[in-house]
């Protein structure tokens, strides 16, 4: 085993989107814990001001801006800002979404429009904006995509579309940018305990459990499994990963529909 073997987040900025709750907070404990300076974007100012005051709390370091990753200038200057602040940012991703559990006649146009631009546009925007900002060659694009990403699910017509994008954006991106420097990947995770992502798919026990049971491991991941497959992703030890999708999700893309 060599030292780079070790993950060390020492002297890294990291942005993270959506990392004031659920799976993006429990992203960048994790990475503040192994040293990054953490950067946290969301709407809700007391959301991000408890989340500035738990990584300072656990002996980390974090700043945080107000702001909705569907408002493309206002994401540009945030990450103009870091850049000048912060002398530039080696880690972005873009952990944000919207969802609610619908059947499609009961999604309006307004319905479909609002997570695709949360989670595809709202991917793009950031890691668009992040681009002049990077910290290049050396950089690293994450995006948190999710199973539906791979396979239809009922009432989730908007959230499969707009990860299914999210997928293939982090691939042409990977391409695009490799030349560069840049590392372009996602994780997909499963799902999470104790997060709201679950509890909108959980409408009822019933459902809840059906969920579980379409894992191959039976039980649902913890937002540390997470955090574990993204600090590695976006480690020097996955120097030679890009446009890949890492499939954390206790097997739940394949799915089972019959019990046995
Ligand atoms: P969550 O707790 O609801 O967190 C969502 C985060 O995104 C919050 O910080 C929220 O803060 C922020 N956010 C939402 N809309 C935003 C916007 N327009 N602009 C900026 N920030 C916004 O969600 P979660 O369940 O942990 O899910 C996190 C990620 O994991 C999502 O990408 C989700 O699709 C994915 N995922 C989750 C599961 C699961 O089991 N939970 C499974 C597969 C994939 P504000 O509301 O203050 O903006
Ligand atoms: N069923 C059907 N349609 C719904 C809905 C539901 N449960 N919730 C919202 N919508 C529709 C609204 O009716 C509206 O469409 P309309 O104008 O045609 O009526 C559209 O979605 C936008 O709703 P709005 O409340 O204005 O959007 P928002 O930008 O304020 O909120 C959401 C976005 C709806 C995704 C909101 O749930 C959110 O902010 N979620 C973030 C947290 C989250 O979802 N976490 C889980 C991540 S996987």
């Amino acid at each position: 085993m060599s030292k780079t073997d070790s993950i060390d987040y020492r002297g890294k900025t990291v942005v993270i989107s959506g990392g004031s709750s659920g799976i993006g907070l429990g992203i960048a404990r994790h990475l503040a814990a192994l040293g990054a300076r953490l950067i946290v974007l969301g709407r809700t100012q007391a959301k991000l001001d408890d989340t500035v005051a738990t990584i300072t709390a656990e002996g980390g370091e974090a700043h945080a801006y107000a702001v909705d990753v569907r408002e493309s200038a206002k994401i540009g200057e945030v990450l103009a800002d870091c850049k000048q602040r912060f002398g530039g940012v080696d880690v972005v991703i873009a952990a944000a979404a919207g969802n609610f559990f619908a059947p499609a006649e009961r999604i309006s146009p307004n319905g479909f429009k609002t997570v695709i631009e949360i989670d595809l546009i709202g991917t793009y925007n950031l890691f668009w904006s992040s681009l002049s900002a990077l910290n290049k060659p050396g950089a690293v694009l994450l995006a948190i995509t999710a199973p539906q990403a791979q396979r239809p699910m009922p009432a989730q017509a908007h959230a499969c579309a707009a990860k299914a994008g999210i997928d293939m954006l982090v691939k042409c991106l990977a391409m695009e940018w490799g030349a560069l420097g840049v590392r372009v990947n996602a994780v997909s995770p499963g799902p999470i305990a104790g997060t709201e992502g679950l509890a909108k798919l959980s409408a009822s026990p019933e459902i809840e459990k059906f969920v579980r049971d379409a894992t191959a491991l039976k039980h649902f991941g913890h937002v540390d499994d997470i955090a574990r497959s993204v600090a590695f992703l976006c480690s020097p030890n996955a120097g030679y990963i890009t446009g890949s999708i890492l499939d954390c999700d206790g097997g739940m893309r394949h799915g089972n529909f019959i019990s046995l």
